[in-house]
Formats: C-alpha cells, structure tokens, sequence
C-alpha cells in the first residue's frame, strides 16, 4: 500500500516536538549488582565517562525550562554518586517531581532522610526475587537481606513505595510470594516487569525467556492477587510482548516525551538507542537540550511516520502503537526502521515465534540447558557487596 492509502492520523513528518517531559538521568553505569538482565549497554565499560555536577544541574534547568516535569535518577546505581543529594535538591527546587530506582545498595537510613530532606518524591526498589537464594544468585550478590532493610526504611520514612521486579522463567514460579513479599513490605505499587529483551537480556534470552504457559499461568495469579490487594497494592504487570503479540508504544513514540542521558552526558531517546548503528547521538556538554530535542537527526530519526515501512503504515494500530520498538525491531530483524517483529502483521514475526518454540524445548528438557551470562567485574564498585 502507498504511503497516500495510509490512515492520516498522524501526520507523515515530524511535527515540531513539545518538551521531553519525562528525563532519565542515569549518573554512572556503575553498579554493585551483576544481574542477568541489566539493561546497561552491553558494552558500558567503553562508557565509563561521567559528566558533573554542574553539567547535570543546566540539563535539569534546560529541560525544565522547556517543560519537563519529572525527573528519574537511574543508573547503574545512582547511589554510587555522592553529589545524588545535592542534584535532588536542585530538582526540587527547580519544581521537577523526582523518583529514585535504585537497586537499594548504598542507602542507609541516614541517607534516606537526607534525600527526604532534599526533597526526593518517591523510590523505586528493585528486587529480583522472593527468596535469598534466587535474589542473590541472578545478582551475583549478597544483597536480599539489605534489600529487606532498605525497604522497611523507605516505608519508614513515609515515602511512597513502588516494589520492582524483572520477571523470567527463573522467578515466574514464585509470582505469587513475590506479591505476598510486597503485601508484606507495605508497597504502594508492585510492578511485576517482563523481561524486556534489550542489553544484557538480550544475550540472555535464550535462558531468561519463559514459555507461553508458564507466563499465563503467572498472569492467572497476578489477577487473583490484584482482587484481593485492591486499594492497598496496585499491582502492574508489564506486558511479556513476545507472547502477547502486541508492539508496545515504546517510550510513547521515539522522541515524543521521554529523554535519557547517559552517564557520559550522551544524549538518547531511549535507554538502549546507543546499540543503534548509524547514530551520533549528541552530547549535553556541546549541545543544549533545546537543540538536542528539537534539532538532533537522532531525535528527529523515528518522528512523524516517514520512517514507517508500509505494514505499519497500512494499520489502523501506528498512531498507537509508533511502529512498536526500533531497539527491539534492530535486534531482531537487523532493521531499526522494520516494523516491531512481536507483531502477527511484521514479516519478522517468525523470529519470535522461534524464540518461543526454543523457550518451550528448553522447558521439556530437564535440566535447563541454557547458560546465564552475568555482568562481568568491570562493573564493580569497589564495595563489598559480592
Ligand atoms: Fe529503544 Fe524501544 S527501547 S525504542
């Protein structure tokens, strides 16, 4: 089909973008955790580099001035940076709502109040599983019983509480005491996120990726569970796109709202935009936001539906859906401008559907055959967590 056939309900070039409401600061892709699924570049140590702090105060400003209202600190672990108080402070004070992920390693209750104090609005704490054992095994870490304790200190000190856990064929089984641990811990949210194959999860995939079964089955005990915490835990299950069919509307359409900024100062729609070949992405400290946002051909790549192949063209789902995931769809199909291949329409379809038959294989064959791969030493922080 032409692109003069396709639904005109959204416009075929770029419109001039609003503001990128929704900033990532990820201050160091350091980290203490080893996890299988982390979502740094798989080559982070040739991304060492970390900007300052006063680098990081005029991206907050500009983007604020721009229009920007909230602020993710996110890493690796941004705990790791000792200037995480002051940048805190200084998004409060520039009006930003703020929300910390965090992995909990590094906080102390001395330094949760002194986060309160600067004016931090929420924290998000990533478990990897209900059980010490698993927990530490996917993190190559000894970290559970800490988790434990930052989580009593967060509920403590009043803030509210969103639980995060990357769910894959390891944890599914437990889904159900994963819930009852956040019951218990008092969250305000449990997400319950699929693994999202980009990064480390993607050199994974073969061993994290579940069957289609054991994913229904879990979903089944999310909804019973959502029933019953109604008004004390909201429960969010991310969508396990491969088994689902449904391209997700990935960062709500590239450079639409959300804006990353690497440790580096490197400048991305996306957290894992960096893979992408053909990019120079631009960095903060030799372009200012407004530039960045406006003007980048990085930005401007994958706006408006120009770009768009004519399957997705000639779906009535691509104001919805933007085409799905241009990371996902490069490392798939090999094509970042192809139409997201977890989509029954995509011609790369196949690829997952194989994915999925490989998934069910290694679930007939006892023991699992699939080995994992941590993230190596060079990610380490010098502390004694491991
Ligand atoms: Fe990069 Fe979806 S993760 S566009």
């Amino acid at each position: 089909m032409s692109h003069a056939a396709a639904p005109a309900a959204s416009p075929a070039t770029p419109q001039p973008p609003g503001a990128p409401m929704w900033l990532l600061a990820e201050l160091t892709y350091k980290c203490p955790l080893h996890c299988v699924f982390c979502s740094n570049p798989t080559n982070y140590a040739d991304h060492l580099g970390e900007i300052g702090t006063e680098d990081w105060k005029r991206v907050f400003r500009e983007a604020r001035q721009m229009g920007a209202v909230q602020l993710g600190f996110s890493g690796g672990e941004p705990l790791l940076r000792d200037d995480l108080e002051e940048l805190v402070a200084e998004a409060r004070q520039l009006g930003y709502y703020t929300n910390l992920i965090t992995s909990g390693i590094g906080l102390t209750e001395k330094r949760a109040r002194a986060l309160k104090d600067a004016g931090l609005d929420h924290i998000q704490l990533s478990f990897q599983d209900s059980t010490k054992e698993l927990n530490d095994f996917l993190s190559s870490t000894r970290t559970f019983d800490h988790k434990n304790k930052v989580a009593a200190i967060i509920k403590s000190l009043g803030y509210p509480m969103v639980l995060n856990c990357v769910m894959h064929r390891y944890n599914l089984p437990h889904v159900g005491r994963i819930i009852e641990m956040a019951e218990a811990m008092g969250a305000d949210y449990l997400e319950l996120a699929n693994t999202q194959y980009y990064g480390w999860a993607w050199l994974n995939r073969a061993a994290l990726m579940p069957t289609p079964d054991e994913l229904r089955a879990a979903e089944a005990i999310v909804d019973s569970h959502r029933e019953r915490l109604a008004g004390r835990t909201k429960i969010l299950w991310v969508s396990p796109d491969y088994v689902d069919a449904k391209p997700k509307p990935c960062m709500a359409g590239w450079g639409a709202v959300f804006m990353v900024i690497a440790p580096d100062g490197t400048a991305l729609p996306c957290h894992s935009a960096r893979m992408l070949p053909g990019f120079d992405f631009p960095k903060v400290t030799e372009h200012s936001i407004a530039g960045i946002w406006r003007d980048s051909d990085a930005f401007n790549r994958y706006r408006g539906t120009a770009w768009m192949s004519d399957t997705c063209l000639s779906c009535d789902q691509h104001p919805v859906d933007h085409g799905g995931c241009r990371c996902q769809a490069f490392l798939v199909s090999g094509d970042a401008a192809a139409t997201d291949p977890v989509c029954p329409k995509s011609p790369d379809r196949p690829l997952i559907d194989a994915a999925l038959q490989a998934a069910v294989e290694q679930a007939e064959a006892a023991p699992a055959t699939q080995p994992l791969r941590f993230v190596p030493g060079a990610a380490r922080s010098g502390n004694l967590w491991y």
